[in-house]
Parts: structure tokens; C-alpha cells; sequence
């Protein structure tokens, strides 16, 4: 889908060539008096547009109009929040009619957050899933042009979320695939791909590597499947060198049948989503490659299956981490913590201003927030603020839970310095305190996206989060260094973002 920005008022928009123009109406009146206009006002005000974001009118063939239909889109108070429901609602009703060209346009003036809405929401909505359904019906809307009264205002949110729509759609696409088109391997290719944009590195290892650093607990979660196993390193150096990076760790599992503790049969195929936390690390690095943020970031990927043969990590099983500290495998399905711990203890060589590992990590989290908000636990209250205003900047939520000591009781035993489960009651907790155990000297945060990372029922389908907060938080926080750098000695111009290696990844 390619997006434009355009100054348009509602008489420009209403010229220009396209199958679908999407009004987006405020609370706000509306001053313009052009015929769109003018039906736009008495539609709300016999009350057949009501003022709720998300309720519409659709017209045929109106006056003075190109597109053949157009959609009225209430969008209430036009904060971002209701912008992307007006956008959703109006797009679904479109879609029908297979439009290829739309324009979106606000009646009222918006400022560049709105405007990013309308793009993500746009996008969200027309995301048609095709790597293994070829011959699904393509994608209706391809060219969306944003009309807007201050355009040049809202050109830099407008790049970003097309950007960041980008790496939303990459984190779909590979969270989607089922889990024979998306091994360890697979995901290794799509991240090396990733190394083809500027700034950005890619390496991978393998398990003689994995044992070689002494990574005994993710090597154990991969020894009962026959796909080898993949350790994923990507780098995004957008400041200089020596400032310490932002650590990202995506839980990586491309399927879990829950090992030898097999999961019931039931819904098991969603488990082919328990990537999309590594799904999310590449959708970051792929928005990243195209805004090109002052600010250094490592991507850490540990990759493979949980599966159920002959050399399988057995319940009771102790293994040693790279941390030293062995392990006691009570629950061959609490594996993704037993990757991720490894990754935590890899993170430390890099000597992270922050860590934060995004996962599908429990079942408990899904109980605890549905699928609203992401789970964030934090052991630094800054970054915890920083991801949670991320999170409500980009409509990509989060909420805080605890990560009190207690918490970690029940992971004691007697045959290791740490077992893989506490009891059921506060799962997603004791999850997160058994990660914490790996954790260094540094502010870490964990993301339960368990609830989030994909729909279930007839939408069955990734959801592309938390790329959005991700984004949004690592910008925040570039934009925030740059104003409180010290000023720098004036002999030369900024050096402008270095154009792209070669051509960019699809
Ligand atoms: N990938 C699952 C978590 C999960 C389950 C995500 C259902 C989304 C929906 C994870 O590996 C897992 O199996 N966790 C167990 C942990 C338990 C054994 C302590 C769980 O949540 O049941
Ligand atoms: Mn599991
Ligand atoms: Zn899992």
C-alpha cells in the first residue's frame, strides 16, 4: 500500500481521482460551505451522521464529486483513538467494493498524531494475509493519498506511521505464516534481509555457536525438534558508537506443542504465533531501517521449535543456562522463558542503556488483560513510564503488573538453583520473575504479549503488536536524547541519513 500526503480541503478532495473518498467528520462544525461540505453538516444535523467515532454514511455518485462512493466517518472528539475508528469503520464498509485508489480526508484540522492514526488504522484494516493464499483476493486499497488542512505540520508523524506500517506488516506476514514456512531458518533469512537497509547489521549463529556460549537452556527447549535451532543478532547504529544501545529480545518459538507436557489439541495450530514477539524485534528493525532514528539498538532472536521426539528435554530435567545457574524443567511448555534467559545473559556483553524482551510467554497474562492491553512488568520506573506512554501514543496499550519477590516463591528446588514454574495463580508474575533472575545491572522491561500478539476466531491473524509501541518508544527516546545533548562544536552540517544499501526488503 503506498501512502501520500496532501494539503486538501473537502472541495480538493472531493476532485480528486480515486473509488473511495473517506470524510472524516469532528464534533467540530463545519465552516466550509463547497456541496460535500454542506451535505456533510445537514447529515449531522438531521441526525443521520451521529457524533460517536466509528458511525458512518455512505453516499453514491453525490454532487460535485469524482469517486463514485463516498463514506462520512464520524470521528467524535478527533483525538488518535477515535480518528482509527472512524478510519477502521469506514475502510471495512469500502472494502467491499474492491476500491484500488482512496482518499481519506479530515473535514476539520488535524494535527500529525490524528493523521498517523488514520494511516495505521488504514492500514490495519486493508492488510490482506498472502504468503501461503497467493490467489486470496489482493489487497483492495493500494494507493491511499491523507488530505489534510496543515499537511507540512503533519509530515513527520505521516512518515514515521508509514514507516511504522511497514514493520507492522512485516511482523504480520511472518506471525502469520504457518510454522513450516516460517522455521528457525526462515526467520534467520528474514532477518538477514533486514541487514540489506541502511544501518543495519545482521548475524545469525547455530547450535555449535549456541553451545559453544554455553546457552544450555535454549539448546535443551531445541533438541527434541529436527529444525536447528537459530540465534538471531541484528544492530541498528543510528547514533555514535559508543552510545549504549536499546536491547531488544524476541521470544522466537516458530511452533509450541508444549514438548513432552504436550498441549491439548485444541487451538494448538495458534501456536504456530508464538514467534510474533520475534516477529515484532524484525517489524521494529524494518520501521527503523526507514526513519533512521538517532539512537543504537541490538535485536536479539532466540529461534526454535518445542517439539515432542525421542531426545527431548524430559520433565525434572536440569539444565545449566548461560547464566551458571541451572535450571530444573518442571514443564517442558514453560519454554519460552528458558530461550528468553539465555538471550537476557547474552544482552549483558552489549551494556544496555535498556533491555526489553517482548513474548508470547502465558496463558496467564491472556486471563489477566485479555486481548487490550500487552502485559509490562518493569524494574526501572522510568522505563516503565517511557513504554507505557509509548503505548498510548501509538494505540498499542500496555498495562503495569507487579514483580514483587513473593511473586517468586513457588520456583524454588531442590534440584537446581531454579525451577521453570511456580503454581498457576499469578502466572504471568512468576514468569516474569523467573526472567528476572537473568537480568543485569540494567533497566529491563518484559512485554506479555501473549493476549495481544494475534486474534483468534473467524479474524484469526497476527495483529502486528507491539511494533507500534516499540516505534514509538525508541523515537520518543531518540528525539529526547538529541534535545538534551550537549551542543556540539559548530564545523560541519548534521550528516544526512545515508542512502540505502540496495534495495529495500519487501
Ligand atoms: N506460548 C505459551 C503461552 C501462550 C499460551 C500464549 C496460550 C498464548 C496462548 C507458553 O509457552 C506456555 O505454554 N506457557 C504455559 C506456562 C505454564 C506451563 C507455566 C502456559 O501459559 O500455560
Ligand atoms: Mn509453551
Ligand atoms: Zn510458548
Amino acid at each position: 500500500m503506498d501512502f501520500q500526503l496532501k494539503p486538501l480541503t473537502i472541495a480538493q478532495a472531493a476532485a480528486e481521482k480515486s473509488d473511495v473518498l473517506i470524510v472524516l467528520v469532528g464534533s467540530a462544525p463545519i465552516a466550509s460551505k463547497d456541496s460535500l461540505s454542506v451535505l456533510a453538516a445537514s447529515a449531522r444535523k438531521a441526525g443521520d451522521l451521529p457524533d460517536k467515532a466509528g458511525k458512518l454514511l455512505s453516499l453514491y455518485r453525490p454532487d460535485d464529486v469524482v469517486a463514485s462512493r463516498v463514506v462520512l466517518a464520524a470521528i467524535g472528539d478527533g483525538k488518535p483513538a477515535s480518528v482509527r475508528s472512524g478510519v477502521i469503520a469506514a475502510v471495512n464498509a469500502a472494502k467491499a467494493h474492491r476500491p484500488k485508489r482512496a482518499v481519506v480526508v479530515f473535514a476539520q484540522p488535524a494535527d500529525g498524531a490524528a493523521v498517523a492514526s488514520a494511516v495505521t488504522a488504514a492500514a490495519d484494516a486493508s492488510y490482506v494475509y498472502t504468503t501461503t493464499k497467493p490467489k486470496a483476493e489482493a489487497r483492495s486499497i493500494r494507493h491511499l493519498t491523507v488530505g489534510v488542512a496543515d499537511a507540512a505540520g503533519a509530515s513527520k508523524a505521516f512518515d514515521e506511521a508509514r514507516a511504522t506500517v511497514l514493520g507492522i506488516e512485516l511482523a504480520k506476514e511472518w506471525g502469520n505464516r504457518p510454522a513450516n514456512h516460517a522455521t528457525p531458518t526462515l526467520l534467520a533469512e528474514a532477518a538477514k534481509e533486514l541487514g540489506r537497509l541502511s544501518n543495519i547489521k545482521c548475524e545469525v549463529l547455530g547450535p555449535k555457536e549456541v553451545e559453544k556460549l554455553g546457552m544450555g537452556s535454549f539448546a535443551a527447549v531445541a533438541q527434541g525438534s529436527s529444525e536447528p535451532l537459530r540465534f538471531i543478532v541484528l544492530r541498528y547504529q543510528g547514533a555514535p558508537k559508543d552510545q549504549a544501545p536499546v536491547v531488544l529480545v524476541g521470544k522466537g518459538i516458530t511452533f509450541d506443542t508444549g514438548g513432552v507436557s504436550l498441549k491439548p489439541a485444541a487451538e494448538m495450530d495458534e501456536m504456530k504465533f508464538d514467534m510474533c514477539g520475534a516477529a515484532s524485534v524484525l517489524g521494529t528493525f524494518r520501521a527503523l531501517g526507514e526513519i533512521q532514528p538517532a539512537i543504537n539498538v541490538v535485536g536479539l532472536i532466540p529461534s526454535c521449535e518445542n517439539m515432542n521426539d525421542g531426545k527431548a528435554v524430559k520433565p525434572g530435567d536440569v539444565v545449566t543456562s548461560m547464566s551458571g545457574q541451572t535450571i530444573e524443567v518442571l514443564n517442558t511448555d514453560a519454554e519460552g522463558r528458558l530461550i528468553l534467559c539465555d538471550a537476557l545473559t547474552y544482552a549483558k556483553r552489549f551494556e544496555p542503556a535498556a533491555v526489553i524482551d517482548i513474548a508470547t510467554l502465558t496463558g496467564a497474562c491472556v486471563i489477566a488483560l485479555g486481548g487490550v492491553r500487552s502485559g509490562l512488568f518493569a524494574s526501572d520506573e522510568t522505563l516503565a513510564g517511557a513504554l507505557q506512554a509509548a503505548g498510548e501514543q501509538s494505540q498499542d496499550r500496555c498495562w503495569r503488573l507487579p514483580l514483587d519477590d513473593d511473586y517468586a516463591e513457588g520456583l524454588k528446588s531442590n534440584f537446581a538453583d531454579v525451577a521453570n514454574i511456580g503454581g498457576r495463580a499469578g502466572g504471568a508474575v512468576v514468569a516474569a520473575k523467573f526472567l528476572q533472575r537473568f537480568v543485569g545491572d540494567f533497566p529491563w522491561a518484559h512485554l506479555d504479549i501473549a493476549g495481544t500478539a494475534w486474534k483468534s476466531g473467524a479474524a484469526k491473524g497476527s495483529t502486528g503488536r507491539p511494533v507500534g509501541l516499540l516505534v514509538s518508544y525508541l523515537t520518543t527516546r531518540a528525539a529526547d536524547k538529541a534535545a538534551t545533548a550537549p551542543p556540539k562544536a559548530k564545523t560541519k552540517a548534521e550528516p544526512k541519513a545515508p542512502a540505502r544499501k540496495a534495495k529495500s526488503p519487501k
